[in-house]
């Protein structure tokens, strides 16, 4: 059976996917600070801006305004889609407070009421008919009470997915840490990208591997990754082996290359088919 995926346009990452994430799927975005996850996050948006797929970003962690700003440094134009209504930012850092908050269109006035943020965030994804969502991050919504943790993901997990949208949580740990944030938050995401750093002998080396993802087969490699001034670039056909003091990059197998490519072109061409469904529709 052919699975309906959205391409996340982030070079190497659909390939290490096998042509990109299960449509409606919920993906936990963890990693250690720096490592690139909010990046990818609004490359994962703008990509889907780009496709004429709306898109939603729910800032916990930063003032919309730098929220804004950070799109911008990475020459990610996003102010005529919001402009447009196919993009918006909901505010649920400032809790309205200061001027630049009081001209936000989407704020959730108690920001640890995740009630209010799911409805906010039900208005938002309805008014903008969003096809794509980034909260970053939910590890904010659970820091202090982390028994809440698994409800709070159930419950932005039904809103999300239920209308029809495809979603990065990004989730915070620490350095060195071996989980991606919590047995209850690991079990209720479909999915599980981890993004790394690695100190060997004084230089950082970037990596990324994908955990788990439902309903499809995904590399189960550790992949060097980049951060330009462009974005987010994966190197889909290499992998990265770093044991104590050495870091070894080397060639997939070709055999499991080709496969990726292929399964890449099969994903674009999916696309274009049910595209055209949809317009015979009308
Ligand atoms: N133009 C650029 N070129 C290269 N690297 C960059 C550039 N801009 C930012 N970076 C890198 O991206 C990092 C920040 O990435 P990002 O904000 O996505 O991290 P994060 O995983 O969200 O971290 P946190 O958990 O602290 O929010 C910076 O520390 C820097 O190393
Ligand atoms: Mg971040």
């Amino acid at each position: 059976m052919v699975v309906p995926r959205v391409r996340t346009g982030v070079p190497g990452l659909d390939e290490i996917l096998y042509g990109g994430i299960p449509e409606r799927s919920i993906v936990l975005l963890s990693g250690g600070p720096g490592t690139g996850k909010s990046i990818l996050g609004k490359q994962f948006l703008y990509n889907g801006l780009r496709a004429e797929e709306p898109g939603v970003f729910v800032a916990l962690e930063e003032h919309p305004v730098a929220v804004r700003r950070s799109f911008r440094h990475f020459g990610w134009d996003i102010t005529q889609y919001e402009r447009e209504g196919k993009f918006a930012i909901i505010d649920a850092f400032t809790g309205g407070i200061g001027a630049a908050a009081q001209r936000e269109k989407y704020v959730v006035k108690q920001v640890d009421d995740v009630h209010e943020l799911s409805d906010v965030l039900r208005q938002a994804i309805k008014d903008l008919g969003a096809r794509r969502v980034v909260v970053d991050s939910v590890s904010t919504l659970y820091l202090t009470k982390p028994a809440t943790a698994r409800g709070t993901i159930m419950l932005l997990k039904r809103v999300i997915a239920g209308l029809g949208c495809t979603a990065f949580f990004v989730s915070q740990i620490s350095v060195g840490e071996r989980g991606f944030g919590g047995p209850g938050v690991e079990h209720a995401v479909d999915g599980i990208i981890r993004l790394d750093l690695d100190e060997v002998d004084g230089k950082l080396y970037r990596s990324i591997i994908v955990w788990k993802m439902r309903d499809t087969k995904h590399s189960m490699l550790r992949h060097p990754m980049d951060i330009e001034d462009d974005g987010i670039r994966v190197h889909w056909d290499e992998y990265i082996r770093v044991s104590g003091n050495a870091v070894r990059i080397e060639k997939i197998p070709g055999q499991e290359a080709e496969e990726m490519k292929r399964a890449v072109e099969e994903a674009a061409k999916a696309k274009v088919v049910e595209v055209r469904e949809e317009a015979e529709e009308e």
